[in-house]
């Protein structure tokens, strides 16, 4: 039922009940029951569908193994995508000719070509489709968003973003692990980067246009990058840059991101747990308070569950999610073209993708 759907709660079906839905989806769909019940599920790994489906009180009737059956026989309204990064475009092109509203973990898909098929379908069929920009939503950028835009904390000039973690070896052995291996679309920039894209943007506060980048693998025995640095100039000329690894485990500061206007610095750290304001005429980073009242684990989860509560309070309206397909082709499309100019040593034009 979509994109005029007006019913609440919107009745929604899960395909993908692995990692991220028992860490952090299922418990933010659950504290929104007046805007979703999670009506059907599917998962080939048994554990997984048992876990979710019991958790989520989701009759066995409504448990499947394949999400083609669970798109026809359940009634839906909505499905959320929680897949490896390859199945995203199969997935998602079955829920949008199943006729429900999408949302999809990122990223879009593994190739623009995908990702325009996605477009194309989800236009075609006449359904909203939202993809999960879950950091935007913590309540440090939340904050730091409103800081750049309400208060006299002058124009982002520059800015830089860290995404520096450090996976073990058996966490980064393709035959086990997803994310390492090329054929399912894992990588660090893809799967790590991805996020610290659009929060870099969202804080320069205007489009990213022009990519210098070199993406390489240097850490670890497989096919997917684990380092890259990439170089931005956004549209109204900004720079800003972004490192990414999986073989840097610097700890707490090898994850931030941050902007320098004339007058400020303004830093978020751990993608939106905690804030930092700097008044360059004294030099002092101060911590700004955030006031969420939420404990460490509501804290981790809460990007998810905002994310969760604008997009079904926008869809059980019948307006579009608050992130759609063209910010998340765009995010795509800065990925592929850091790929790119790590190989041509040029400069790629996103628009131009
Ligand atoms: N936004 C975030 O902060 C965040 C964090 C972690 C993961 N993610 C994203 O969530 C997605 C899933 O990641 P994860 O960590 O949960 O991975 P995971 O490997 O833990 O879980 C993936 C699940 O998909 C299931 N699956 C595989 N093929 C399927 C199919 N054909 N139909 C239905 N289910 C199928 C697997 O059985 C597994 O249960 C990825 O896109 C990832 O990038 C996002």
């Amino acid at each position: 039922m979509s994109p005029s759907m007006k019913r609440a709660p919107l009745r929604v079906g899960l395909i993908g009940c692995g990692g991220i839905v028992q860490k952090s989806h299922l418990d933010g769909l659950l504290e929104i029951p007046d805007l979703v019940t999670v009506s059907a599920i599917a998962d080939p790994i048994p554990e997984n569908r048992n876990r979710v489906g019991t958790a989520a009180d989701v009759p066995s009737a409504q448990r499947y193994e394949d999400h083609r059956h669970m798109l026809a026989r359940a009634e839906l309204d909505a499905a959320i995508i929680a897949t490896p990064h390859h199945l995203h475009a199969e997935h998602v092109i079955a829920a949008a000719r199943a006729g429900v509203a999408i949302l999809s973990e990122k990223p879009m898909a593994t190739s623009l070509e995908e990702a325009d098929h996605i477009l194309d379908t989800v236009k075609k069929r006449g359904v909203h489709y939202g993809i999960v920009h879950n950091f935007l939503h913590m309540p440090g950028t939340v904050e730091a968003l409103r800081i750049l835009r309400e208060e006299n904390a002058g124009t982002p000039q520059t800015g830089r973003a860290l995404s520096l973690f450090g996976k073990t070896a058996d966490q980064a052995d393709p035959n086990a692990v997803w994310r390492a291996s090329k054929a399912a679309g894992g990588g660090c920039i893809g799967d790590s980067a991805y996020h610290e894209i659009y929060l870099i943007e969202a804080m320069i506060g205007s489009p990213v246009r022009y990519v210098e980048a070199r993406v390489q693998t240097k850490f670890f025995d497989f096919e997917v990058d684990d380092v890259a640095f990439l170089l931005f100039e956004h549209e109204n000329g900004a720079l800003s840059t972004v490192a990414t690894s999986w073989g840097m485990p610097i700890g707490r500061d090898g994850n931030l991101c941050e902007v320098y206007t004339r007058t400020h610095g303004i830093r978020i750290v751990s993608r939106g747990r905690e804030l930092f304001c700097m008044d360059k005429s004294n030099r002092k980073w101060q911590s700004v308070a955030l006031n969420h009242g939420l404990d460490d684990a509501a804290l981790a989860r809460a990007g998810h569950a905002n994310c969760f509560a604008a997009t079904f309070k926008a869809l059980a309206k019948g307006n579009p999610p608050p992130i759609t397909c063209e910010h998340a082709r765009h995010n795509l499309a800065i990925i592929h073209a850091a790929h790119m100019a790590t190989t041509s040593r040029r400069a790629v034009d996103v628009k131009a993708l």
